[in-house]
């Protein structure tokens, strides 16, 4: 057991007067390729990272849910578990609404929802991109079945947390995020088909390391671009006469387009889904053939592509992408997740890692003046079980 679990324990215990007896944890992710593509039933290739978050947890007696954050304060906040939980509203959100939205989408369920007693922990950072609030909804749900001695498999767990996200946060996402936090392999990276909820597994190539660099930026929780992104591909499709721009090949676009007489604007978003979800698919090729440096070049792409059809990147993630491109042993670089602010992933060769993290550092720096912080991460594990012995 490691120092954060120990404090949660601690804390558990001062809140409660009584040892927690179970104990969960689910990862953030980080999304290599395959970006806006879930939810138009495309490609998407993440793996789960290094940075979780932790759930302790004890079942009552009556249907009472009693939760403690360590880190954003708050103090205790309690419900009862049951249809009628409060709905969230989206000016107010608070950590403690996902784990009630999660709750009230059990109890939609038909799942008999025993109270508990929980205290979380976290350390996936906020808003950036790394899916903090995704790992904390399937945190909760592991937490919530396990107190009440229930189980599900891990891949409706992604589907349950996804539905608290979009009907009681307000958040429309894909399944992106939920799916990798719940469902993720240690040490791969994984082709979701976001039709079939299928997952291939794959290794990184021997030599290089993910790393993460968030540039400081927040974006908002419940981001109205992001939606208004997802209405133009959903305008898209319907104008192509498809169900989901999956449906659709590049060629294809061109001559539908033409003729179904689609905006300028409303193409290039099509035309980035499109290209993404081969570059997605080509991608995962390239890990089953080591073949990393072809691996940057279709993350380069991918961002070029965010930047000038999708128009979800900003200055900082441009420059943070362009800096890192920029230094030796950097094999591609994107920026990762909704945009607007939060991360970039590259690609790095390891023997250049001792350079190449002070020296984004300072570049952003130098440009910025925003807290950056950069992360080197293997796959991580997907949710389960936290050794609390
Ligand atoms: C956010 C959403 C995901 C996905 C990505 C963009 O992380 O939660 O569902 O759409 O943005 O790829």
């Amino acid at each position: 057991m490691d120092q954060r679990t120990r404090n949660l324990i601690k804390a558990f215990i001062s809140a409660y007067g009584d040892r927690p007896t179970l104990g969960v944890r689910a990862p953030g992710r980080v999304n290599l390729i395959g970006e806006h593509t879930d939810y138009n039933d495309g490609f998407c290739l993440p793996m789960a990272i290094e940075r979780d978050v932790r759930i302790v947890a004890r079942p009552r007696k009556d249907a009472t849910i009693r939760v403690l954050s360590l880190e954003q304060g708050g103090g205790l906040v309690e419900f009862d578990t049951g249809l009628n939980i409060p709905k969230a509203s989206i000016a107010e959100l608070r950590w403690a609404d996902y784990v009630k939205g999660c709750v009230q989408v059990l109890c939609e369920e038909g799942i008999r929802v025993r109270g508990a007693d929980l205290a979380i922990t976290g350390d996936v950072p906020l808003g950036s991109g790394l899916s903090s609030s995704a790992a904390l909804e399937v945190a909760t749900i592991h937490a919530v079945l396990s107190a009440s001695r229930k189980a599900l498999p891990a891949e409706r767990i992604a589907t349950l947390a996804q539905r608290a996200e979009n009907r009681y946060v307000g958040n429309n996402c894909g399944i992106l995020d939920q799916l990798s936090s719940a469902c993720a392999t240690k040490g791969k990276a994984m082709l979701m088909d976001c039709r079939t909820l299928k997952l291939l597994p794959a290794s990184l190539p021997k030599g290089v390391s993910v790393v993460i660099a968030d540039t400081g930026k927040r974006r908002g929780l419940v981001d109205s671009e992001y939606n208004q992104r997802r209405q133009q591909c959903e305008a898209g499709a319907k104008a192509l006469g498809v169900s989901h721009l999956r449906d659709v090949t590049l060629h294809g676009l061109w001559h539908a387009s033409v003729k179904a007489r689609i905006d300028q604007q409303t193409r290039r978003r099509c035309e980035h889904v499109v290209a993404e979800n081969g570059r997605t698919q080509a991608a995962f090729a390239c890990l089953q053939a080591g073949d990393a440096p072809s691996f940057g070049q279709l993350m380069d792409q991918s961002h070029a592509d965010l930047r000038d059809k999708f128009e979800v990147t900003c200055r900082e993630l441009d420059d943070l992408v362009a800096i890192s491109r920029s230094l030796p042993g950097c094999l591609g670089s994107r920026m990762t997740g909704a945009g607007f602010g939060g991360c970039t992933v590259s690609l790095v060769q390891d023997h250049c890692l001792p350079t190449f993290v002070p020296a984004v550092t300072a570049g952003y720096r130098s440009l910025h003046d925003l807290p950056v912080a950069v992360y080197v991460t293997r796959a991580a594990p997907g949710a389960g079980r936290l050794v609390l012995r």
